[in-house]
């Protein structure tokens, strides 16, 4: 096991590595792995790479895998193509254009992200991510990816594709203790001050299409003389699964009431209610 002082904003962060980890090699190589590999989004065109852009594909993304996202991101970019014009919009057109997307409170964040930006910040996001995590749906996870993709912040941020890759090199499994902190520490020494936005959508797409949750492609993966799960053919264990204590089952009976022409009866739930 090798003992890593890393300095990081002049902090000194001690990690109890299982293997040594090559920051600078890693990263060239996820970067050049990407430049022939990243796949092809509509958001991560040149010219949209703003962060009004990304932040409304990562809020889609949040819950909802990337082939559906495609085509609702095109749909609401085309209807609002900027922050202006959709601090305009009221939440019911927000809401049928979110149809069918499931997890509704993100459409009532981005209308009042939206409304804050246009009022608070005369229609320009703020750069740094505090203030960023200060708007409505907006995280740690959502603030670093905008940060790093749109305003080239060294910062990765850690979804559960980036998770997984850094798990599966450095041996973490879920089910030890503090696994979430230790990630985050590692994410914290990938300071790429060239291309943190690539850097960033690197590890997703590499997280996506080679370290797969399941059936990884190790046969072909440039990492895999850095990657402790590898050596230890453990990759298939990592990162695995937290102990979650057996969860108590809860039943519930639905009623709806439809007439004669097939019209369902609807209320719409009051704001503090579930699935309002
Ligand atoms: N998943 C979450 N954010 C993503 C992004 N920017 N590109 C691809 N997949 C993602």
């Amino acid at each position: 096991m090798a003992n890593v002082i890393a300095k990081f904003f002049g902090r000194f962060l001690v990690l109890n590595y299982k293997c040594d980890l090559d920051i600078e090699a890693i990263s060239q190589i996820l970067l050049k792995w990407y430049d022939f590999n990243a796949r092809r989004l509509p958001w991560r065109k040149k010219s949209k790479n703003s962060p009004y852009h990304i932040w409304i594909s990562e809020i889609m993304l949040q819950q909802t895998t990337v082939k559906a996202v495609i085509p609702r991101y095109k749909s609401f970019i085309r209807r609002w193509p900027n922050i202006k014009k959709l601090s305009l919009a009221s939440i019911d057109e927000i809401l049928h254009e979110w149809q069918g997307l499931g997890y509704y409170s993100r459409a009532h964040n981005i209308y009042k992200t939206a409304i804050i930006i246009n009022s608070n910040y005369k229609g320009r996001f703020p750069k740094n991510t505090d203030s960023l995590k200060n708007l409505p749906g907006i995280g740690d996870y959502t603030a670093g990816a905008v940060a790093s993709i749109a305003f080239s912040k060294p910062i990765l941020p850690v979804d559960v594709n980036i998770e997984r890759v850094l798990a599966r090199i450095n041996g973490v499994f879920k089910n030890e203790k503090n696994f979430k902190s230790k990630i985050n520490n590692i994410a914290k020494l990938f300071y790429e001050p060239k291309r943190p936005g690539d850097l960033t959508q690197a590890f997703m797409d590499f997280g996506s299409i080679i370290c797969k949750s399941n059936n990884p492609v190790c046969e072909i993966c440039p990492l895999s003389k850095f990657c402790y799960s590898f050596k230890k053919k453990v990759v298939h264990l990592i990162p695995g699964q937290k102990n979650l204590l057996k969860k108590e089952k809860k039943y519930c009976v639905i009623f709806f009431i439809m007439n004669s022409k097939n019209e369902i009866l609807f209320r719409k739930r009051k704001n503090a209610q579930i699935l309002k």
